[in-house]
């Protein structure tokens, strides 16, 4: 966080209802890489260092708020949506005279902090607004330009004339000007246009009037200032994010084997030579190591893998740590609370959770591992249960170093395998089983001679 030259009030405007979005949800809960839209911009802001952030919120926003609980700004009741300037104007009482105002809109996710820098920069001198250049077919206010090229005023699209419509440099709805001015020209707006509201967009006009000069930035891609007003805006934003994740990715050191098919809902750290194959999830926080390769389809929440592991198809792995030359998959599920020492091997259909599993040890096929110990060079057969739950409460299961746990054993916990024990195949496992010794519990294999199948 970098504290700016001036001291700066960002108000967030977060009232409207999104009808477009077709939505119980309001609109800035919509999530945009995992996250609500509105917690994007609340981060962006908060990396400019103001004084405070303000957040206009309308009536049943409440659900709003509670999303944020946890983060601090001042929360603005706006009682009817009466209009962008009427929002604004139900900040004002909260910000400081001296200060530099920023205009945010809570539904556009991805402004960068140096576009915001530069505007507030330009603000300072009188006004700055973001322009961009749109294609037509939009319904962007139209920035109206005098004939020295000058910013004269801006009009709303179902305000404007035919010509004016031709326009194409068009608003982004973020402005910027010092709060002494904004306190002159915000109470003299009126609602005289085609909405019947007040329109923020009309304080160029009386900036102009009042000789001060208005600036235009331009942002650097035109995503930055693209807003969220129908589920297919969200979806064209998230695959905007999205590639500049992949290109992130890439140029750290990983290679995609589909920059497209990737979708990062969280933040993901990736070491030298990292290979990624097509449409692998990351959530949360990941840390993945040097020469990790992540076969297709993987989920990866929360988890860190060391350098050199292999995780093979249709893995998912949950508040996982995977040890450096860990092989795991296809098909396997780690929970929250694995950890997976050197060159352990979590096979197909296998799921772990809340459990240590030593280096080298291997649990190739079909089973579940649960609240265990597991020693190092451990081979469990396939299809081994620790049996954790009796239906009130979790039991442990420890298994000892180089312990080889035969197919379709049953460890019901707590129980504990001894180092260099055996545990025979089938075996239903209630006491400890003696280290070094082998321990079985299945009935004795008998022939009955002469037997004969029923008929009908
Ligand atoms: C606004 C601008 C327009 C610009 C466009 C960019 C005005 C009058 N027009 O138009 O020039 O091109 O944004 O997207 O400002 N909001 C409130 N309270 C209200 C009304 C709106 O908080 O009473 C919030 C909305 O939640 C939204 C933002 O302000 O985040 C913009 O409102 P919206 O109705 O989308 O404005 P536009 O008509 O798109
Ligand atoms: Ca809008």
């Amino acid at each position: 966080m970098q504290a700016s030259p001036f001291s700066l009030e960002i108000i967030v405007l977060a009232a409207g209802q999104g009808r477009r979005m077709a939505s119980n949800l309001p609109k800035v809960l919509h999530t945009l890489a995992g996250r609500p839209l509105l917690a994007h911009v609340l981060d962006t802001a908060a990396a400019l260092g103001p004084r405070a952030i303000h957040v206009v919120y309308g009536h049943g926003g409440e659900q709003v708020r509670e999303a944020f609980l946890d983060v601090e700004v001042d929360w603005v009741l706006q009682p009817s949506q009466k209009g962008t300037g009427d929002a604004v104007r139900c900040a004002l009482p909260r910000l400081d005279d001296h200060s530099l105002a920023l205009v945010l809109l809570g539904d556009v996710p991805l402004l960068k902090r140096g576009t915001l820098k530069t505007l507030c920069e330009r603000a300072a001198g009188g006004a700055a607004l973001l322009t961009f250049e749109a294609a037509h077919d939009n319904q962007y206010g139209r920035i109206v330009r005098d004939a020295r090229g000058r910013v004269a005023r801006i009009v709303e699209w179902r305000d404007a004339t035919p010509e004016e419509r031709l326009i194409r440099e068009v608003n982004s709805g973020v402005l910027a000007a010092p709060v002494a001015h904004l306190r002159r020209w915000i109470p003299r707006l009126t609602a005289t246009n085609a909405q019947g509201e007040l329109y923020l967009t009309d304080v160029v006009a009386l900036a102009v009037a009042n000789g001060v000069a208005v600036a235009a930035v331009s942002p650097t891609r035109v995503t930055e200032v693209e807003g969220v007003n129908s589920r297919l805006d969200l979806a064209l934003l998230e695959r905007a994010y999205q590639d500049e994740c992949a290109q992130a990715l890439m140029l750290s050191g990983a290679q995609l084997m589909d920059p497209r098919r990737i979708d990062v809902r969280g933040t993901i750290t990736t070491g030298r030579d990292v290979l990624i194959d097509v449409n692998c999830v990351f959530e949360g926080h990941v840390e993945i190591g040097d020469d990790v390769r992540i076969g297709p389809h993987c989920v990866l929440r929360d988890s860190r893998i060391a350098s050199g592991a292999r995780i093979e198809a249709h893995s998912v792995i949950d508040g996982a740590e995977v040890g450096s030359g860990c092989v795991v998959g296809p098909f396997a599920r780690l929970r929250p609370g694995t950890v997976l020492g050197a060159r352990a091997r979590v096979g197909n259909f296998v799921e772990v959770k809340a459990s240590q599993v030593g280096a080298n040890s291997k649990i190739n096929h079909l089973s579940y591992i649960g609240d265990a110990t597991v020693g190092t060079g451990v081979n469990v057969g396939a299809g081994v249960i620790t049996c954790n739950y009796d239906g009130a409460h979790k039991h442990r299961t420890v298994i000892g170093d180089r312990a080889f746990i035969g197919s379709d054993t049953q460890l019901v916990a707590p129980v504990e395998v001894g180092a260099d024990a055996t545990v025979g195949a089938g075996t239903t496992l209630t006491k400890d089983a003696p280290a070094g010794e082998l321990t079985i519990s299945r009935v004795a294999q008998k022939t009955v001679n002469g037997w004969r199948r029923p008929k009908k």
